[in-house]
């Protein structure tokens, strides 16, 4: 068993959507809801779900950018250092991510200007080296983001990210906002990377083919919870919840072999201001049932492996 880098324990976090005259919060959207998750060492932790389903909060909320109403979120080592060290996040759009103003080689060393005994040669030093690393070319190092292309950018926001030698990067759609040809480059650079520095990556994307590529394991989330997870392979070619198996039917795909027998109902999210109750994905699951209307919850067995429904034993896996 691999040493557990992070910890989440029943996290809920949410956010004042609307305030009456008084400012008094009269509304709520309800982010997290729930979620319990551990993060391991050298692993790759695919999360995938459809817009809105809480996948930045949950990022956020690993950085440190955001506390949770209730729940505990830990690293598990380095306890005297605090949450959020150790941690670099890459975003999705790197030109907004990337301060315009400043050229690159002070861009990639941003994260140990605080470092004080790092003089400008030492950080330029720093910056050539991350430049051969992630394929920068160091004679462009005093140029300006928008100089660059998306993909280059990217690769800058990667090297920053290496500048603070984390242990864990969170990676928010990191190829979303690129060309196919540029995405498959990005995503070798980021196997690379991860073998020659044992990272550990969690790895946000809408895009199933990039998760499936990329990950160890996978977590499915809907309204704020994690629905199922387990290992690539299980969730994605042996889906068992009737959302994961909703979602993989909805990714066009060349490989046809986990064609399955559901279809969306409604095939909109429920609103996360109104949480639903008993089983949030009831509304909209072709196998709910009365027993349905009781809270799920995430079920988990001794590999780790999880699903938050009572039937998930009850369907069938996927014909191959
Ligand atoms: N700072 C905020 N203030 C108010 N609501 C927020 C805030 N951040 C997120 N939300 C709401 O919380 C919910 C979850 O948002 P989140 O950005 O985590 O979803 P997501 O899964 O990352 O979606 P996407 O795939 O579109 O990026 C959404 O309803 C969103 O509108
Ligand atoms: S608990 Fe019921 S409603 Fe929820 S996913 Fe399972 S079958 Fe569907
Ligand atoms: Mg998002």
């Amino acid at each position: 068993m691999s040493e557990i880098l992070l910890a989440l324990e029943n996290v809920y976090v949410n956010f004042p959507a609307r305030t009456n005259w008084r400012g008094k919060v009269t509304e709520r959207v309800h982010a997290l809801n729930g979620l319990d998750l551990q993060i391991s060492r050298g692993e790759t932790l695919g999360i995938v779900g459809e817009s809105g389903c809480g996948k930045s909060t949950l990022a956020q909320l690993l950085m440190n950018m955001i506390k949770p109403a209730s729940g505990i979120c830990h690293r598990t080592r380095n306890t005297d250092s605090p949450p959020g060290s150790g941690m670099q996040m890459v975003f999705q759009d790197p030109l907004s991510s990337l301060d315009p103003r400043l050229p690159v080689w002070r861009i990639i060393t941003e994260p140990v200007w605080i470092q004080r005994h790092n003089s400008e040669a030492q950080r330029r030093e720093l910056a050539q080296s991350l430049a051969l690393l992630t394929g920068i070319r160091p004679e462009y190092l005093d140029r300006l983001p928008h100089a660059f292309s998306g993909g280059q950018r990217q690769r800058i926001a990667i090297a920053r990210a290496l500048s603070a030698q984390p242990d864990i990067i969170v990676l928010d759609e990191p190829t979303s906002a690129l060309d196919i040809s540029v995405q498959a480059q990005i995503l070798n650079l980021l196997v690379k990377l991860q073998r020659e520095r044992e990272l550990t990556y969690v790895l946000i994307s809408h895009n199933v083919s990039v998760v499936r590529h990329m990950s160890d394991r996978v977590a499915v989330m809907y309204l704020g919870q994690i629905v199922e997870l387990g290992t690539t392979e299980q969730v994605l070619t042996q889906p068992r919840h009737p959302y994961t198996r909703l979602l993989l039917d909805s990714v066009p795909r060349i490989d046809r072999s986990l064609e399955g027998e559901i279809t969306d109902k409604k095939g909109e999210l429920p609103g996360n201001r109104q949480l639903p109750q008993g089983c949030f994905f009831r509304d909209r699951c072709p196998l709910a049932a009365e027993s349905c209307r009781q809270p799920q919850p995430l079920r988990t067995d001794a590999s780790g492996a999880g699903v938050r429904c009572w039937r998930a034993g009850v369907i069938s896996p996927p014909a191959l």
